[in-house]
């Protein structure tokens, strides 16, 4: 956990009640962590939290993990959320690399991936989230109708990822080259990556990929 020159973090994170120390430990166990057995959502890079703690508020009947690698992001997530905590939502702090360490097969309904690094050349295209190694993963920790939600403001990693993902047998649907002047924008919750973006008039991609394309 990278902690460094943020006095108090550590205690501050490890205190909230939203914050998992030890997510390895609910690996198929997050609907006893929960209570219930609703729908798992998780977003991986959630960054500062906006997305997450936003659908978190607004539905009470799924449970929301926020996936982040830099606990200094974090705090800034958990200032989002009330000192008691949500109930609906863990937060973890914890590598993508290491995700299928965190859930069981079959264990996720939905994986959101917004504003991924893009990590632009080639040699580092084996670290982008979008890679098939990674989607590989995705596709057996989800259930068989599971999905992904992905958005970007980079068209290269957008095609990329529409490649990859079909590489990796998904089936691709909404596809948006435009997403804020589409008609796909009804319902979509801004991230703080997607406002900044948006404010300087770029447009945003998006797609959703179905884990069984049915064939
Ligand atoms: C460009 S930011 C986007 C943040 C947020 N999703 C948004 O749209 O505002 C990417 C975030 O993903 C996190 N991240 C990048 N690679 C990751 C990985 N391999 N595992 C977990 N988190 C990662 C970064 O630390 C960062 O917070």
């Amino acid at each position: 956990m990278r902690l460094r020159n943020v006095p108090g973090a550590r205690e501050k994170l490890q205190n909230h009640p939203n914050f998992i120390t030890k997510p390895e430990n609910l690996k198929g166990k997050w609907s006893e962590y929960f209570k219930n057995s609703d729908p798992l959502h998780v977003e991986i890079g959630s960054g500062k939290g906006k997305f997450i703690t936003t659908l978190a508020n607004q539905n009470s009947d799924i449970n929301y993990i926020a996936m982040e690698k830099f606990a200094t992001v974090l705090l800034k997530l958990i200032k989002k959320t009330p000192e008691e905590g949500l109930p609906n939502l863990a937060v973890i702090n914890c590598e993508a690399e290491l995700i299928a360490q965190c859930f069981d097969p079959g264990e996720i309904s939905k994986i959101y991936l917004n504003f991924s690094d893009p990590w632009p050349r080639k040699r580092h295209a084996k670290r982008r989230l979008t890679n098939i190694r990674f989607l590989q993963v995705y596709s057996k920790l989800l259930k068989d109708d599971g999905t992904i939600s992905f958005k970007t403001d980079n068209q290269d990693l957008f095609d990329f990822s529409i490649s990859q993902f079909e590489l990796a047998g998904f089936l691709l649907q909404d596809i948006t080259y435009d997403l804020h002047k589409s008609s796909l924008l009804e319902g979509n919750i801004t991230t703080e990556y997607e406002e900044r973006f948006i404010s300087q008039g770029l447009p945003i991609y998006g797609l959703t990929a179905y884990k069984n394309s049915g064939k």
